[in-house]
């Protein structure tokens, strides 16, 4: 699995987007002391930690299918109810949430559809389901340069556009297929800056995820061919790289 990794490289390839967009996504939650709340497919813990500051380590549950995430998070939030499972048996009883998130977990889920249902079965009847993915269907993801480089190069490398949750409009579709209720879709873009080149680059050779799993493959010779492609694309360091994510909030 492209996310059995350290955390620390997870961290260097995408915990730079996701931490900034973490802050953003309690705060569309309206998450509010006194809650009890699940980060479904948590990682390393970028929106965990932003749970546990609002709710308190006693109030926060967290899973991932993830080993190594799992062990990350006992010890970066030590006292939180981490558990190693997937969105699809999630493992926890009926009604226990009042908040129930899951942060670009949706379009890695064998069964979204499924996954987005435990979510809803684990939070109390009114309770609130939210999720988002990057938009790498519309190219406002934070891999979007990465992915043109490589398709400039091989029309058939792999990419993130055609997974679960990725177009507009699609999370909304998955939710009510889940049967939940009162849906509302948005959006959030979080800004991240890069001080080199190689600051951006340096964390796609670590094996994370999808593209970490493609540049991994590549023997030096297309790796540095692809790395030239990147730099041609990308503006002169300094730079920053905008990232969006399609939300949804809705009501179990
Ligand atoms: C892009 S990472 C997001 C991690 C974290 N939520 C964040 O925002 O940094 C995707 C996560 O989904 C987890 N994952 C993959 N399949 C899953 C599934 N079926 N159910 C729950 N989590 C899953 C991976 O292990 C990984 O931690």
């Amino acid at each position: 699995m492209s996310f059995d990794v350290p955390a620390d490289a997870y961290a260097r390839f995408m915990g730079r987007f996701s931490e900034p967009l973490a802050a953003q996504f309690a705060e569309l939650a309206q998450v509010r002391a006194g809650q009890r709340a699940l980060d479904v497919g948590c990682g390393p813990g970028a929106l965990t930690a932003r749970l546990v500051e609002r709710l308190g380590t006693d109030a926060v549950s967290a899973v991932d299918p993830s080993v190594p995430f799992v062990a990350a998070i006992q010890s970066r939030l030590p006292g939180v109810d981490v558990r190693a499972g997937t969105a699809e048996q999630l493992p926890f009883p009926d009604d226990t949430f009042d908040v129930t998130l899951a942060q670009l977990v949706v379009h890695f889920m064998a069964d979204p559809v499924s996954g987005l249902s435990e979510m809803a079965r684990v939070t109390r009847p009114g309770g609130l389901v939210a999720a988002c993915v990057w938009d790498h269907c519309g190219g406002g993801g934070p891999l979007a340069a990465f992915y043109r480089a490589a398709h400039d190069l091989d029309p058939d490398a792999p990419d993130e556009s055609g997974l679960a949750g990725t177009r507009e409009g699609q999370l909304a579709e998955l939710c009510g297929a889940a049967g939940l209720r009162e849906i509302e879709p948005t959006s959030l873009t979080v800004s991240v800056r890069f001080p080199t080149f190689a600051a951006w680059w340096g964390p796609f050779t670590l094996g994370v995820g999808p593209a970490g799993a493609y540049v991994a493959q590549l023997d030096q010779g297309r790796r540095e061919v692809l790395r030239s492609r990147c730099q041609q694309l990308l503006p002169p360091a300094p730079f920053e790289i905008a990232a969006s994510a399609w939300c949804v909030r809705a009501r179990a």
